[in-house]
C-alpha cells in the first residue's frame, strides 16, 4: 500500500516572516499519519520553516536545485546546501521552470540524478499543455517526459521518487482535471514505469496530481487508484490546505 504524499508548492510567495505565520496556522492541524506532508518553500524560508517544523512530521522541500555539486554557478543552490538545512524533497522540472526559465528535459534528468545521488527525494513534474490535450497527444507527451526524466535512474532509485502529473491548463486556473482525466494519465505514467523497469517498481512509485487542487476536490482525486496525493499551489498558502491534507474520500 502506497502512503499518500501531499506537498504544498508555495512558489514565489511568503517572506520568512510571513512563512512562519502560515506554518503556525497549518502545522498542528494537518494529519501526517494518513499522508506524508511536505512544504516546498522558497529558499530563504527553508531555515526558519524547518526550525518551526522540527517537532512535527512535516518535511521541508525546495522548489529547484542545481545539477552540479558546487562551483562557479552564480545564483544556484546545491543539493548539499539543501541537505545541510534539513531539506528532504525537491521539486524538479515544474512547468513554470520549463516555461519561464528554459528548463529542458535534459536538465531535468541531470537534476533528478543529482538529487538521488545526494539522497534528496525528487518530485518530478510532468504535464501537457491545453493544445496538446486538444490534439490528443497527452499520454504520448507525458510518456516522453517521464522516460527522459528517468534516464539512467535505476529501478531501486525510481521506486523512491515522486512524480507529479500537472496538466499545465489546470495550474493556477481554477480548472481542475476531472478525477477520470487525472487517473487516466497517472495510470499511463505507472504503465510507462512498468515498461521501463518492472511491475514492482511501478507499484512502489508515488504519483501525485497537481492543478487547482482544493479542499472540495481533493477527496475525489486522491481516491483514484493511481493517484497517490497531490502537489498543491494556490491552496497550500491558505487554511484550505488543512482540508486537502485531511481529505475524506
Ligand atoms: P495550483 O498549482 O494548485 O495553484 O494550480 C499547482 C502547482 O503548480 O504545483
Amino acid at each position: 500500500m502506497r502512503k499518500k504524499i501531499i506537498a504544498g508548492n508555495w512558489k514565489m510567495n511568503k517572506t520568512p516572516k510571513e512563512a512562519l505565520e502560515l506554518v503556525k496556522i497549518l502545522k498542528d492541524k494537518v494529519d501526517t499519519d494518513k499522508s506524508d506532508v511536505v512544504f516546498c518553500v522558497p529558499f530563504v524560508d527553508i531555515i526558519p520553516v524547518a526550525e518551526a517544523l522540527k517537532d512535527t512530521n512535516i518535511a521541508v522541500g525546495a522548489q529547484n536545485m542545481c545539477f552540479e555539486d558546487s562551483g562557479a554557478y552564480t545564483g544556484e543552490i546545491s543539493a548539499d546546501m539543501l541537505l545541510d538545512i534539513g531539506v528532504k524533497y525537491v521539486i524538479i522540472g515544474h512547468s513554470e521552470r520549463r516555461q519561464y526559465f528554459n528548463e529542458t528535459d535534459k536538465n531535468v534528468n541531470k537534476k533528478v540524478l543529482k538529487a538521488i545521488e545526494k539522497g534528496l527525494t525528487p518530485i518530478v513534474c510532468v504535464g501537457e499543455t491545453l493544445e496538446q490535450r486538444e490534439k490528443c497527444v497527452t499520454v504520448d507527451f507525458v510518456r516522453i517526459q517521464v522516460k527522459s526524466a528517468l534516464k539512467d535512474v535505476t529501478a531501486e532509485q525510481a521506486g523512491n521518487i515522486v512524480i507529479a502529473y500537472e496538466p499545465i491548463w489546470a495550474i493556477g486556473t481554477g480548472v481542475t482535471a476531472t478525477s477520470e482525466q487525472a487517473e487516466e494519465v497517472c495510470s499511463a505514467i505507472r504503465k510507462v514505469i512498468a515498461e521501463i523497469y518492472d511491475l514492482d517498481t511501478a507499484d512502489k512509485i508515488r504519483i501525485q496530481y497537481g492543478g487547482s487542487v482544493n479542499g472540495s476536490n481533493a477527496g475525489e482525486l486522491f481516491g483514484m487508484s493511481d493517484i497517490d496525493g497531490g502537489l498543491v499551489g494556490g491552496a497550500s498558502l491558505k487554511e484550505d490546505f488543512i482540508n486537502i491534507v485531511n481529505y475524506q474520500e
